[in-house]
């Protein structure tokens, strides 16, 4: 199974949840693979500290950049999940890897400008359907606040406006804005591998969504 996590908006939080993804599948006895299709490099570096730091389960990490349809496809015979994570705008690597993913994770904050990337997604998801029709396409909501007195109307805001898009689904699971997830970034880890039970919560109700999916 082949999971893009793309968007438009450069740092809406995909590099974040690619790696947290990646743990949570290799913690549930997946053969999983993490593609780092973005040249910053990004999760190469967090792959990196995790190998330094001996951390298990290890990770595979595979860097690869231009079209990336043939490496899909071979890597997709060898593993049982493969995440993709790739730059923040409209890439060539966003859409190649999207003509044979089985989904796309669009990770957007409730910000106008985050969520104003919608409508340029949509255009590129109807024209990479005509060669994958199958393609599903989530939108996670990320960085929430955590301030009570807003949560409810910015994620009633974020469901609203991505019902205005056939394409998409908005996930029910979503994420709040969490030091831990900066922190641990550095050090080759996922949250799933600290003691905050919040952030815990929220990548294993990710995690829990999207594989119930299918
Ligand atoms: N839930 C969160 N709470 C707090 N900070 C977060 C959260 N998710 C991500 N961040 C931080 O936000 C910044 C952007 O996240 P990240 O690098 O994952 O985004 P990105 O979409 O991969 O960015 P780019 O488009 O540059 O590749 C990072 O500093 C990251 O540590
Ligand atoms: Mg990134």
């Amino acid at each position: 199974m082949i999971i893009l996590i793309g968007s438009n908006k450069g740092g809406s939080g995909k590099t974040t949840i690619a790696c947290n993804l990646a743990v949570a599948l290799a913690k549930n006895g997946n053969d999983v693979c993490l593609v780092d299709a973005d040249r910053q490099g990004s999760a190469a570096k967090w792959h990196q500290e995790r190998e330094a730091g001996e951390i298990t389960p290890s990770i595979t990490l595979v860097q690869k950049y231009d079209n990336l349809t043939k490496t899909m496809q071979s890597l997709d015979d060898k593993f049982s999940h493969i995440i993709v994570d790739v730059a923040g705008r409209n890439s060539r690597e966003m859409i190649t890897a999207a003509t044979v993913a089985d989904m796309i994770i669009a990770p957007h904050q409730c910000s106008q400008l985050d969520l104003d990337t919608l409508g340029e997604l949509q255009e590129q998801i109807i024209r990479v359907m005509d060669l994958n029709p199958d393609l599903k396409v989530f939108i996670y909501q990320t960085m929430a606040s955590t301030n009570v007195q807003v949560i409810e109307n910015e994620r009633q805001d974020f469901k609203a406006y991505v019902a205005e898009f056939p394409e998409f689904k908005a996930l029910q699971s979503s994420g709040r804005y969490r030091k831990i997830y900066r922190d641990v970034m550095s050090d080759g880890l996922s949250v799933l591998e600290t003691s905050n039970k919040q952030a815990i919560d929220e990548v294993t109700a990710l995690y829990g969504e999207i594989f119930s999916h299918g």
